[in-house]
């Protein structure tokens, strides 16, 4: 039996874990070997306002015991985002040596790239997730007097940068792709930027001579995605990078709400995270109009890495079978359905299927 913990979290992100857990029900319904066993923790900003904090003093040796997390969002008004992000997210991040964070950036059939018609993008991003410039050395002195001063460091490990890149490369490598692209500003960044082009070209000339790699400065990458999206197959990049590439890299196969992501720890010694890359967004809460198939791609993420690759298919399949059909769509991608109506319809999609 696999267990899995799940974390709803604020906002949308309760909505939408609605969602995936019908679809991991009708899973188990279709297929009754798919053993899983589901808790879910009410940690969030709710409870954070009851208690004081955001999880409990032993949340991590309780997810510890867990095969998986899937989790919704965080972020609410009432508490600040560097204690949500600092509080919650991080600290998962980094004990759990979730140094992957994997992102796919691929067109769905049935949703028209913002950028073209019939653009066909499929490309990964790999972004560091335990280090770089997500890092909470520094500091913020002489407040209120005229030499006030915040210093934010970059952490950048020889052991961060061998690990991501490594990561990147098997997948290249298991997946048949030719080409490897590094996301940079050494040009600029000359102290960390640099250590990272070193070492990037040297783990890909050692375990993947055979790929082509490709350093590109951050600012014309930007320019790139939107420019020739279709060229890219793999990107590596830094955690602040990564970060920001993978929300454009949502906005240009439709958006927000159909990103999936997971935080790995491929070594398996830690339960691994998987998660919508959009946030709680305040600004539809409450509503029932998220998108909910960016959580439901991240459990069939999650799926996959549980050693369950038929039903992580099954689940992507549904999925763009709905869009294809297109009765069923959220605002955010130009219809009028609900969050249940578009889970329902997923559901619906793998019944139908069986
Ligand atoms: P956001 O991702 O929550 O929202 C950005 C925009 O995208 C909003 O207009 C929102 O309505 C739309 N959107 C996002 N997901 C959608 C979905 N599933 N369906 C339809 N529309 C969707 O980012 P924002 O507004 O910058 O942050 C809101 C809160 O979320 C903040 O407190 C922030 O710290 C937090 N956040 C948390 C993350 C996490 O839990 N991993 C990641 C990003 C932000
Ligand atoms: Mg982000």
């Amino acid at each position: 039996m696999v267990k899995i913990a799940v974390i709803p979290g604020d906002g949308i992100g309760k909505e939408v874990m609605t969602e995936a857990l019908k679809v991991l029900a009708q899973l188990q319904r279709d297929d009754p070997s798919l053993q899983i066993d589901t808790t879910i923790f009410p940690w969030s900003s709710d409870y954070y306002v009851q208690h004081g904090f955001m999880m409990p003093q032993d949340a991590l040796a309780t997810l510890r015991n867990y095969d998986a997390i899937l989790f919704g969002a965080i972020g609410d008004a009432r508490v600040p985002d560097d204690v949500t992000v600092w509080e919650f997210i991080m600290p998962i991040r980094k004990q759990f040596q979730q140094y992957v964070n994997f992102r796919p950036v691929k067109s769905l059939q049935g949703i028209v790239s913002p950028l073209a018609k019939n653009m066909d993008i499929d490309f990964v991003i790999f972004r560091e997730n335990t280090e770089g410039e997500y890092s909470n050395s520094g500091g913020h002195i002489y407040q209120n007097q005229p030499q006030e001063m915040a210093i934010q460091n970059t952490i950048m490990t020889r052991l961060g940068i061998e690990k991501i890149v490594q990561a990147a490369c098997n997948y290249a490598n298991q997946y048949g792709k030719s080409k490897i692209t590094s996301a940079t500003k050494s040009n600029a960044i000359i102290h960390s930027m640099k250590f990272w082009d070193e070492h990037t070209k040297q783990i890909v000339a050692r375990t993947a001579p055979t790929l082509t790699l490709e350093s590109i400065y951050i600012d014309a990458l930007v320019a790139y995605f939107v420019e020739r999206p279709q060229d890219f197959e793999v990107i590596v990049a830094s955690n602040l990078f990564g970060d920001i590439l993978s929300d454009l890299g949502s906005a240009i196969v439709g958006g927000l709400g159909l990103s999936p992501s997971a935080n790995i720890n491929p070594e398996k010694e830690y339960p691994s995270m998987f998660e919508p890359v959009h946030g709680s967004a305040p600004d539809i809460a409450g509503k029932g109009i998220a998108n909910p198939i960016a959580q439901i791609w991240s459990l069939a993420l999650l799926l996959g890495h549980i050693g369950r690759p038929d039903a992580e298919k099954r689940v992507v399949w549904a999925i763009e079978a709905v869009l294809q059909a297109g009765a069923v769509k959220t605002a955010d991608i130009g219809g009028e359905a609900s969050t249940s109506q578009m889970g329902d319809a997923i559901c619906q999609a793998l019944a139908n299927s069986k």
